[in-house]
């Protein structure tokens, strides 16, 4: 896809509630074979797709939803671009978090409107532009990236979709800690994330929201190691499996492809860092800490009696097993 705009210009807001396409307006071209452009719409600019090229000023003032024509003759549909659009369009440098993931964070990290959030690393800006869309207009993301390359792919993807106001990016590794404190919740996708759990408890206000995710189960179980340490409690490790299916009436029956895996979700919440953190971890967890000790105690007790047996003292029945 080329797109042709003013360099200088950006949509001034990612959605509008009027009922017609304006200029600045972010809009999609919707084609009748599933491909999505997303534009912001200038009285001078054009989109340039494989069905021809569109020129805005005949997008303009059509009603949302119309069949607008390339000057090829091609149809195409003028919607306004959803949050999936938006995530599925950008540009991409990485791997970015699916939208069925980035739904589910947000609502664990129980972002809103005036939420503070810090994110590294910024990826592509995946899930920054569900963390922008969910914060907007009063809160702030502050996203971390360590690659130049990366940073400004995620900045151009930002500026298209009009959420640049809601975001500061910073170029830097989050080794030296974040570039933001007092926030309300803090989201790692980075490769380590229990390396740096350090910084996220002196940057998340009390009582805040963590969030990671990761690929394998090998990196849930470092992150889990280290959650005691560091004071976070209530955590829980989840997976979303989403499956789509063909919406057609005399047909209807699950996708041939399914995603089988994006990555584990862990979630936990930081807590006064002078809690005995023996008593809030979870109950199972609480029960096999519970029995390691019996086992211990119990073999401690079975070397004594076997001292004291050989020794010549006296005779013990046997001891219990543990349950
Ligand atoms: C998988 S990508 C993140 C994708 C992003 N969540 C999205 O949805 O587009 C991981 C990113 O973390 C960055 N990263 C890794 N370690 C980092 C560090 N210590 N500080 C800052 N960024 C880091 C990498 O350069 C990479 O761009």
């Amino acid at each position: 896809m080329t797109e042709h705009l003013p360099s200088s210009s950006h949509a001034t807001t990612p959605l509008t509630t009027h009922h017609t396409a304006q200029a600045g307006d972010l809009a999609m071209l919707f084609t009748s074979d599933y491909k999505r452009y997303v534009v912001q719409l200038h009285p001078d600019g054009a989109t340039h797709t494989h069905l021809g090229v569109y020129w805005h000023r005949a997008l303009i003032g059509q009603t949302w939803g119309a069949a607008v024509q390339s000057q090829l003759g091609h149809q195409a549909l003028l919607l306004q671009p959803s949050l999936t659009d938006l995530m599925k369009t950008l540009k991409r440098g990485t791997q970015i978090v699916y939208p069925k993931d980035a739904a589910y964070i947000v609502h664990r990290l129980s972002l809103h409107a005036g939420s503070r959030v810090i994110e590294a690393g910024t990826g592509s800006g995946g899930l920054t532009t569900a963390l922008a869309w969910a914060v907007m207009p009063t809160g702030m993301v502050f996203t971390h990236e360590v690659r130049p390359d990366i940073h400004q792919i995620a900045r151009e993807n930002l500026a298209r979709v009009a959420l640049l106001p809601y975001v500061r990016l910073f170029l830097t590794d989050i080794e030296g800690g974040f570039q933001a404190s007092d926030v309300d919740a803090v989201f790692l996708d980075v490769r380590e994330p229990w390396r740096y759990l350090a910084h996220v408890r002196a940057a998340l206000r009390p009582g805040g929201f963590f969030a990671s995710l990761l690929p394998t189960a090998n990196q849930v179980i470092d992150l889990l190691a280290g959650f005691d340490k560091y004071h976070f409690a209530d955590v829980a490790v989840e997976e979303l499996l989403l499956r789509p299916y063909k919406p057609t009436p005399d047909r209807f029956r699950p996708d041939d492809n399914l995603i089988g895996h994006t990555g584990y979700l862990v979630f936990a919440r930081a807590i006064d860092a002078g809690e005995e953190m023996g008593r809030w971890q979870r109950p199972e967890r609480q029960r096999y800490e519970a029995r390691l000790r019996t086992t211990a105690e119990l073999e401690a007790e079975a070397q004594r009696r076997a001292a004291d047996i050989s020794a010549g003292g006296k005779k013990y029945p046997e001891l219990p097993l543990p349950g």
